[in-house]
């Protein structure tokens, strides 16, 4: 009895579980040259049910694994979807279907699932699957061309470091100063803790996203500590782009409610101003504001010393005195908090709302100030590079979409490709783009990635996280209104938001780069150990930012041996410390 015919039997025969269907069974049987009586037909059919049900089962089974799965990468909790069928068995048995179906519908309850029969499945299909394959190469080839704009070659980084070091010379040295992009500002800090530091302080912190009254105890000697109380306030964008007198008036407003808040009214602290905005600076007390940045525009203030500005907003008051003893930068708050900790640390570095670095520069290099010996710490203003055309040809459609739509067009354009402000805006911009051209949410654009300013960069951060399941990608993609997002969606948004993030801390870390090598053949070393405190949101909080940093630091300068130091709260005990060494050398 040969195999074939008789699987093929078995599905005529259970197609009829009746008085024909044994009939049938039986002349199948004769055909085959058996003699049976009534109960082999019987018992044949009944095998016949048995094994097709159990193929039905199997088949179910696998089914629903195969659903669930999709069901996963997916991220949703009901699947809705269609399951294209072809085969003699499926076709031709007539129970078989309805098995395969229950079961599938049993076992996975939270999918719907159509069933659809394929006519000429093989033929059409793998048409259509070369066709679907020639479409998703060709859209990512054009994805990746798009994304290449934003990748930076190893050459591409090593010019960035190059052009930096030129900005850099231009910027210390009198005649090129004024043209200079990065403009190397005197800071008249001279030197970084020594630990004998003490008193108590005010810190004020405007720059970043909050303003911040502290308090701050600095002890020297067995004691040596720093102990901080502070109350963050915020800015609205009312009077960040107001009158500059209403924004001083709501900072002298925040410090009357702090002292209130410490139980310290009427007290007189020497105070240390973090202004986190390029001055130029006369002397310690004092700094001239050159530009707004990061979002802000009070007007009045440009070309202000701003230490003026606050003392007269606080004598408007008229219910308390400070004396502003230091105008004090981010990055030299940071550096100088984490000098504190480490001797080693000669540079400082901000990668937050915006971006910035200061380092300790010899004398003799700083020409707008006069005297050869010793060091000054020169807060560089590096997000300002580039302002001069030296970025132009790395910089992208996005970037220039970005800065076009900003409140300082033109300006700032190395802040714009690296901080937090900015970001989240040029990934946005990217996604509109991929979007438009069909690459991306099947084509739809939602109403709210139209909105500038509503991919806030923390998103990226989060979307980078590497704990992070796809499915919580997604839900960050429908609090941005993009609901109908699918896995492959948020595998892009991801490559997208890592694209962009790498390019900054690349930038970053070749700019970097420039700062320690000058530092180390400033004293003509072969080799320079070195520590840099940073501080920032971004860097903070993105989970690769810093690594990449580090590795493009060790590439593009490979002499300087440097160690990342994350400040804690380095704008406010950095402020105190400066402030605690101008008293000092005023009371020498
Ligand atoms: C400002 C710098 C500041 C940096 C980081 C930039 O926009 O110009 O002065 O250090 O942001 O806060």
């Amino acid at each position: 009895m040969g195999s074939g015919p008789f699987l093929n039997c078995c599905v005529c025969v259970c197609a009829r579980r009746s008085k024909e269907g044994l009939v049938c069974v039986e002349q199948i049987l004769r055909d085959l040259g058996l003699d049976p009586s009534p109960e082999d037909c019987m018992a044949v059919q009944r095998v016949c049910q048995i094994v097709s049900t159990r193929a039905a089962h199997l088949c179910g089974a696998s089914l629903a694994a195969v659903l669930r799965q999709i069901r996963d990468n997916k991220a949703v909790d009901r699947l809705r979807t269609t399951i294209g069928v072809d085969g003699s068995v499926y076709k031709n048995h007539p129970q078989f279907a309805r098995r395969l179906h229950k079961m599938v519908r049993c076992l996975v309850p939270d999918c719907d699932v159509r069933f659809l029969r394929s006519e000429d499945g093989s033929g059409k299909g793998a048409a259509m699957v070369t066709a679907v394959a020639y479409r998703l190469a060709k859209q990512h080839a054009e994805r990746q061309q798009v994304l290449d704009t934003l990748r930076l070659s190893r050459e591409q980084l090593m010019e960035v470091k190059r052009r930096m070091e030129v900005q850099m010379k231009r910027g210390l040295a009198l005649d090129t100063h004024d043209s200079a992009s990065v403009r190397m500002l005197p800071t008249y800090v001279r030197a970084t803790p020594d630990g004998t530091e003490h008193g108590d302080f005010l810190a004020l912190d405007l720059g970043g996203t909050n303003f911040r009254v502290l308090m701050v105890r600095v002890r020297s000697g067995k004691r040596r500590s720093v102990e901080m109380h502070n109350k963050i306030y915020t800015i609205s964008q009312d009077v960040m782009q107001g009158t500059g007198e209403e924004l001083f008036d709501h900072i002298v407003h925040c410090i009357a409610d702090f002292l209130e808040y410490m139980g310290m009214k009427g007290a007189s602290l020497p105070l240390g101003f973090t202004f986190s905005f390029p001055c130029h600076q006369a002397g310690l007390n004092k700094g001239i504001l050159l530009k707004w940045t990061k979002g802000f525009k009070a007007s009045g203030c440009e070309g202000e010393d701003v230490a003026v500005l606050l003392s007269d907003a606080i004598h408007r008051m008229e219910e308390f005195d400070l004396d502003v003893v230091a105008v004090v930068n981010d990055t030299v708050g940071t550096m100088m908090s984490c000098a504190y900790e480490d001797p080693q640390c000669e540079v400082g570095l901000i990668v937050g709302t915006g971006t910035n670095a200061c380092y300790m520069e010899e004398m003799r290099n700083v020409e707008l100030v006069e005297g050869n010996e010793g060091l000054m710490c020169v807060n560089m203003e590096w997000g300002a590079f580039g302002d001069g055309g030296e970025l132009d040809d790395i910089c992208t459609e996005f970037d220039c979409a970005v800065d076009e739509n900003s409140t300082n067009p033109g300006k700032q354009r190395f802040e714009k490709m690296i901080s937090g402000m900015y970001l989240g805006e040029i990934v946005r911009n990217v996604l509109l783009d991929f979007t438009a051209k069909g690459l991306l949410f099947r084509g739809k654009l939602s109403e709210r990635l139209k909105t500038r300013g509503i991919f806030e960069t923390k998103f990226l951060s989060q979307i980078e996280s590497d704990r992070l399941a796809l499915r919580q990608v997604r839900s960050i993609l429908q609090h941005l209104g993009l609901t109908s997002s699918t896995c492959d969606d948020s595998i892009l948004v991801k490559e997208v938001c890592s694209v962009v993030s790498q390019r900054a801390a690349q930038l970053c870390g070749a700019a970097l780069a420039a700062v320690v090598d000058k530092i180390r053949q400033n004293r003509n070393l072969n080799s320079l150990s070195i520590s840099v405190g940073v501080d920032g949101t971004l860097y903070k909080l993105h989970p690769h930012f810093s690594s990449i940093l580090q590795e493009t630091l060790r590439d593009l300068a490979p002499q300087c041996n440097v160690t990342l130091l994350q400040s804690e709260d380095g704008s406010g005990k950095g402020a105190a410390l400066i402030t605690a060494v101008a008293c000092r050398m005023r009371d020498a």
